[in-house]
């Protein structure tokens, strides 16, 4: 296996489905974006906190000038990042504004382009969304709390306004779709999906570069994905591509009218018409327009221009993805084969994966 390390410093690159090909791909700049925005978020939401906590102890004794100011300073850091999407306690509630259980949810998958997806589909006037993936449903620990601690989690909407959440391990959760179901059994699901093999190989690369960035030992691809001359079918990775055998469990719970296929594939290099079919599918009135998207050339992928705000996603550096064997990509494919036509013909769609 050899290592591809990014020359031209785009956020980041992926292999295509036909072979051994490097191409930039805007699905992955946002969801390092989701990273990013993660890490920095919640140190500035702790420290908020901290900071609320000193005042209330301070309050009796005349609290500082200089710590207020400091309120004010992370109140707008904190804003900056979206006005629309934040969930913190500090937040005011707007006047006429109520946390709602998500109408919608983005189920997965997992490296599928869960982030792309949510980014652009707030957008949308009457979308709001929940800033972190919530992993209630698929968490035991997190499930335990119950549908108050779950909702408390959700941004502040209008009537008029649905709520997205999305995590991308619902889908592969044995739990999660009678747990969803017991929540609203008519609830409008979301899922992206890109090809499985593509998907394969972007999970370990993800893995990879978490294991390097913690200093444990890695694995090349191929040592993985093949065991003893055949391929690896117990690896995860390759268990979570399977996705035949995943919607078959929301098809015990769910119509298949309910549930709502991205092309994750397309979505990437055109992303105004998937946009569209989703807003079709949630009674939306289209509001999303090309308007909103310009691609940068520079970079090779579209970024978002909405509320006079233009964001790319794309924050992480370049990272290097492994050139697969020719061999162990063919065997991938043609084991997915089965899987995939099995599911084109659970939902009633093709798509061009290999
Ligand atoms: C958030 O809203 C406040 C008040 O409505 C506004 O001043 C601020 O510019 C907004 N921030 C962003 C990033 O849109
Ligand atoms: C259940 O989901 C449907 C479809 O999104 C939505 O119209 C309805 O308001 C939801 N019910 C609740 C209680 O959230
Ligand atoms: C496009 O990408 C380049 C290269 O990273 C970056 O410097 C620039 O700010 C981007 N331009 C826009 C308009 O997003
Ligand atoms: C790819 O792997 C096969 C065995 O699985 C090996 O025979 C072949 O030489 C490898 N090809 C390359 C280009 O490394
Ligand atoms: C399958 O899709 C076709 C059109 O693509 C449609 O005419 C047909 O009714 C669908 N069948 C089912 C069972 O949904």
């Amino acid at each position: 296996m050899q290592m591809l390390t990014d020359a031209s410093e785009n956020c980041c690159l992926f292999t295509t489905g036909s072979a051994n090909q490097l191409k930039t791909g805007p699905i992955y700049c946002f969801i390092n974006q989701t990273q990013y925005y993660i890490e920095l978020i919640i140190p500035l939401h702790m420290a908020f906190l901290l900071v609320s906590a000193y005042l209330l102890l301070t309050h009796t004794q005349g609290a500082p000038v200089e710590n207020g100011a400091l309120l004010e300073t992370l109140k707008s850091q904190v804003g900056l990042f979206s006005n629309k999407s934040e969930h913190y306690s500090a937040q005011v509630r707007p006047p006429g504004t109520s946390r709602r259980i998500p109408q919608t949810i983005i189920i997965g998958v997992r490296k599928g382009g869960t982030r792309a997806l949510l980014e652009m589909l707030d957008i949308h006037p009457n979308i709001v969304v929940a800033a972190t993936e919530v992993h209630f449903f698929d968490w035991d620990e997190n499930y335990v709390k119950g549908i108050d601690w779950y909702r408390s989690l959700m941004p502040f909407s209008y009537g008029n306004q649905i709520t997205i959440e999305k995590t991308p391990g619902y889908f592969t959760s044995p739990q999660a779709p009678e747990r969803i179901h017991d929540m609203n059994s008519s609830i409008k699901l979301l899922l992206i999906l890109r090809d499985p093999t593509e998907r394969v190989i972007s999970d370990y690369t993800q893995v990879y570069y978490n294991r390097v960035e913690s200093h444990k030992p890695v694995q090349l691809f191929e040592d993985i994905v093949i065991k003893n001359g055949a391929l690896n079918t117990k690896y995860k990775a390759i268990q979570r591509s399977l996705y035949d055998v995943h919607m078959e469990k929301w098809l015990k719970h769910f119509s298949l009218d309910q549930i709502h296929i991205v092309d994750g594939n397309t979505l990437i290099k055109d992303p105004l018409p998937e946009l569209q079919k989703v807003e079709r599918f949630l009674n939306l009135p289209s509001r999303i327009m090309s308007s909103n998207f310009y691609f940068n050339q520079t970079k090779g992928f579209y970024c978002i221009r909405s509320d006079g705000r233009e964001r790319c996603l794309h924050e992480s550096k370049g990272r290097p993805h492994p050139l697969v064997n020719n061999t162990v990509l063919e065997q991938l494919y043609s084991y997915f084969k089965e899987h995939n036509a099995k599911f084109y013909r659970m939902v009633n769609h093709s798509f061009d994966w290999h």
